[in-house]
């Protein structure tokens, strides 16, 4: 492999192309093996533009023939492209290539999956469909025709003409080729309408395999929902006359957004109440409306360049959960965003894996397709629109497409259009995009009998590459609640901008307006989780069990009870004794408060993950054991279900929902919560009530619920075999057979699960779902298997990620991320998991993506 292979790329080289490009006309000849690529691409030089020579990317394309104006051309190719000499004045550029959809197992470019021909272009994937300048800078307006005997053929925009053996497609707005799809292939249509606020009829279609119809419904809903959210809130339309959705079962990510032609994993659209789980039907509402945002946040107006990835994603994110508080309920909502960034992101930003949420340097991107870019991204676009208000948020949003349809931009763009909708600088606020690791926010407190004061503090730690780390703009809302429960002090918005802030509170004032004893304030800290921080503040456990019964804050209140949890777990799995009886008092009240939404009393059930408590005695200096994490956790479900099992048995009782199954979020809900219950209540009742329930379901949230639950308590054999019986033939529900096991299985024995399983003969390593419903749980789901002492979850990871990555490198390289907390652990483990990395760096003709990952997590 050449050196170039491995080349960092830097935001700092940034150069524009020196050419436009005003149209692209492209020939697809299908064949799996020999597939024929006829492009003929209009360019004409920039003036604008600095000179370089013509460079055209190209990854495994077989160049047949290639002229300039008609003239046949010899140009010099490498495995990256080729180099040209080309007229100083606009020119026709024709060449015809030659792929192979069916070797590409990496599914990036066009590839075949179950018969289907599929594309992949983002971030890099056209440049292995044919030559071209494969950069989201250059805009073009792409004709496709499609030559082949399958009866569906489809691509982005319009349909323009078609006949035996051809379709052509007419996309009228230009895109970056990132943007391009084409599908082939055997499908259905399942079909629907959406009129436009200003009255255009839009077709909409889910193109699915026969015998899938029947799961389409929930996914045109979603999509019908997102399109006349974007109108009311953004005041965005669409712009085409069909909106054509496909459903894949290979893909390596979740969806994808291509003008007019999404491409979805099949997992993250596929939906009946019999095979799809709440939570699922919730996530493909969410990815619905993200790709169908995408629209206007990432394909009408786009990025300049693939370091701005964060300005179409993070921004995205951010409206899909703005969508889906709307459509459900924006606490429960929020809640599980915190739940995921702490998890997920913090666990990133906290390891050797950090980098900004706009990145300086690359190798390759698909590695930073990372929650650091999309959930931070989000956070971020979040607390922009907390600095400036709802209505300088709308204006600055408006502005923003006003000013930059059809354009490539950078964050600097987005970042001026609020700055002159408000004339306000937001230079420091844009540190937020380069500068990595969590910041932490500590708290100090004085009372003085008459006057509160707290203190406030900022700091970054340091993350690869960058040590030294400045002061960022921290919206940080704040209410204080008098000790007889009621707020003397409502959310108050605070903009930290220094390093450290006080704020005074003449609370004896306050008290006597209000007609109160004169008393220590409680603080109810950064609510709604206002800003991506920890805070860093020691509270005696009675004031965390104070604000679970009082805080008028339903983030906080949530976030106390996590306190109290948190607390007794940090304590148990460090060999020190902790009281849990405010926890278990705690639980109590909310489970009993009528007042509260079922959803959220089941989020308060929920304690905090093994690898969150890992986090934290880390955080704290301490070496996790993750086996001692698991015990602890285990005794607390114990505990809490010993002293608490009327009450759970009530509650679940209470929240059956009757009738036929309805996805909305008040079923959901309840479902949830008993479900939660019914985990709790099996280690009480030897599984009756999990068996009885698995044996009535007739949706699959209960199902797998029941035998989540049986599983978990070393039950459900006879469960297992029958749900493998029944889903044998639907490859997602058998997904989720695999999953479950690896999750539940015993620390002890999570390897030998999953070394099992991928004996299984429906164990198809290449299909990235099914390898990663064995390998997903394993790392993630399973910390103490993943981390057993004998190392051998390591060995098996390794293996299949050496295995895997020639076919896939891109899945590959995502699943070495299993190993970024190495430097978390003792001696013993830390060795095991570097010679595990180790192992992987040592192969021959290792991928640049797994290269770079294992690269950085190694240090
Ligand atoms: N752009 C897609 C999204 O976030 C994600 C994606 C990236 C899909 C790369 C495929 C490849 O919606
Ligand atoms: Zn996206």
């Amino acid at each position: 492999m050449p050196d170039n292979q491995h080349e960092k790329i830097f935001l700092s080289d940034y150069k524009a192309f020196p050419w436009k490009v005003d149209r692209v006309d492209l020939t697809f000849k299908l064949s799996p093996k020999a597939t024929r690529v006829l492009s003929r691409i209009a360019f004409r030089p920039d003036p604008a533009a600095p000179a370089a020579p013509f460079f055209l990317h190209g990854e495994s394309v077989r160049l047949i023939s290639a002229a300039i104006d008609g003239e046949p051309v010899s140009p010099d190719v490498t495995d990256r492209g080729l180099t040209c000499d080309v007229p100083d004045r606009p020119f026709l550029w024709e060449a015809e290539v030659e792929i192979s959809p069916e070797e590409n197992t990496a599914l990036e470019g066009l590839y075949m999956s179950n018969g289907i021909f599929s594309t992949q272009c983002e971030a890099e994937g056209f440049r292995r469909i044919t030559f071209y300048p494969d950069r989201p800078d250059v805009l073009a307006r792409f004709r496709v025709r499609i030559e082949s005997d399958l009866p569906v053929l489809l691509s982005n925009g319009n349909p323009v003409a078609s006949g035996k053996g051809f379709a052509e497609w007419d996309d009228p707005w230009p895109k970056p080729a990132y943007l391009f799809a084409l599908v082939a292939g055997d499908l259905q249509p399942v079909r629907d309408t959406f009129t436009t606020r200003s009255g255009r009829e839009v077709d909409l279609a889910i193109w699915v395999r026969k015998g899938d119809e029947h799961k389409c419904a929930w996914g045109l809903e979603s999509l019908k929902a997102s399109m006349k959210w974007d109108e009311e809130t953004y005041g965005r339309e669409y712009q085409l006359d069909i909106f054509n959705i496909v459903a894949v079962s290979d893909f390596n990510a979740g969806a994808m957004e291509n003008t007019g032609l999404n491409i979805f994993n099949s997992a993250l659209v596929l939906a009946s109440p019999e095979t799809a789980t709440d939570a699922e039907f919730e996530r493909i509402e969410g990815v619905i409306a993200h790709e169908y945002f995408h629209n206007w946040t990432g394909n009408r107006v786009t990025c300049r360049d693939w370091f701005q990835l964060s300005l179409k994603e993070g921004l995205t994110v951010y409206r899909d959960q703005q969508f889906t508080s709307d459509m459900r309920s924006a606490p429960v909502k929020r809640i599980e965003d915190a739940l995921l960034l702490r998890a997920r992101q913090f666990r990133e930003d906290g390891g050797p894996l950090a980098h900004p949420v706009r990145p300086e340097s690359f190798v390759e991107i698909n590695n930073f397709y990372t929650l650091t870019v999309y959930e931070k991204g989000a956070e971020v676009v979040g607390m922009l629109k907390r600095l400036v208000g709802d209505n300088a948020w709308r204006a600055g949003c408006d502005l923003y497409f006003e000013r930059h349809d059809g354009e490539a931009v950078t964050i600097e763009d987005w970042l001026a259009a609020f700055a002159d909708t408000m004339g306000r600088d937001l230079e420091q606020f844009k540190r937020w995009y380069s500068q990595a690791g969590t910041p932490r926010l500590s708290v100090k407190e004085d009372w003085d009998g008459q006057t509160y004061k707290l203190t406030l503090t900022q700091s970054t730690p340091p993350t690869p590459g960058q040590s030294d780390k400045l002061p960022l703009v921290i919206p940080v809302a704040i209410g204080l609640l008098h000790p007889d429960g009621a707020e003397i002090v409502g959310t108050t918005m605070v903009e930290m901008s220094q390093e450290t802030e006080v704020l005074t509170y003449d609370i004896a004032d306050l008290c006597k307006r209000q007609g109160k004893d004169v008393a220590r304030p409680v603080p109810s800290l950064l609510r709604g989780f206002s800003a991506p921080v920890i805070v860093e503040f020691e509270r005696p456990t009675e004031e965390n069990a104070f604000l679970l019964a009082h805080d008028t804050d339903p983030f906080n209140r949530w976030e106390a009870g996590r306190n109290l949890s948190r607390e007794v777990l940090l304590k148990r799995a460090a060999g020190e004794e902790a009281d849990d009886a405010h926890l278990v008092k705690g639980i109590s009240s909310v489970l009993r408060d009528t007042h509260l939404d079922p959803a959220f009393k089941a989020l308060v059930l929920g304690l905090p993950s093994e690898d969150d408590i890992a986090q934290g005695l880390h955080a704290a200096g301490k070496t996790p054991d993750p086996t001692a994490i698991h015990a602890a956790g285990e005794a607390l479900r114990d505990r809490i279900a010993e002293e608490l099992e009327p009450l759970l048995a009530k509650t679940f009782d209470e929240n059956q929902v009757p009738g036929p199954y309805s996805p909305d979020a008040a079923a959901a809900g309840k479902r949830s919560l008993a479900n939660r219950c019914l985990g709790l209540l099996s280690r009480r009742d030897d599984g009756a009530r999990a068996a009885a329930q698995y044996d009535s379901a007739d949706n699959m949230t209960l199902s797998l619920a029941a035998l989540s639950a049986l599983l978990n308590i070393g039950k459900g054999d006879a469960q297992l075999a029958d749900f493998e019986t029944k889903w044998r033939d639907d490859p997602l529900v058998m997904d989720k057979w695999f999953s479950l096991q690896v999750a539940s299985a015993a620390p002890e024995d999570a390897a030998t699960t999953a070394d099992r399983l991928t004996g299984h003969p429906a164990f198809n390593w290449k299909n990235p779902n099914r390898f990663r419903s064995v390998f997903s749980p394993l790392a993630n789901a399973n910390p103490a298997g993943f981390h057993d002492p004998s190392g051998k979850a390591y060995e098996l990871m390794a293996d299949w990620l050496i295995r895997l990555d020639p076919v896939n490198p891109s899945i590959a390289a995502r699943g070495s991320t299993a190993f970024d907390t190495w430097e978390r652990y003792d001696t013993g483990r830390q060795e095991k998991m570097r010679a595990a990395l180790q192992r992987i760096l040592d192969t021959p003709n290792l991928s640049r993506d797994t290269r770079e990952m294992v690269s950085r997590i190694l240090g």
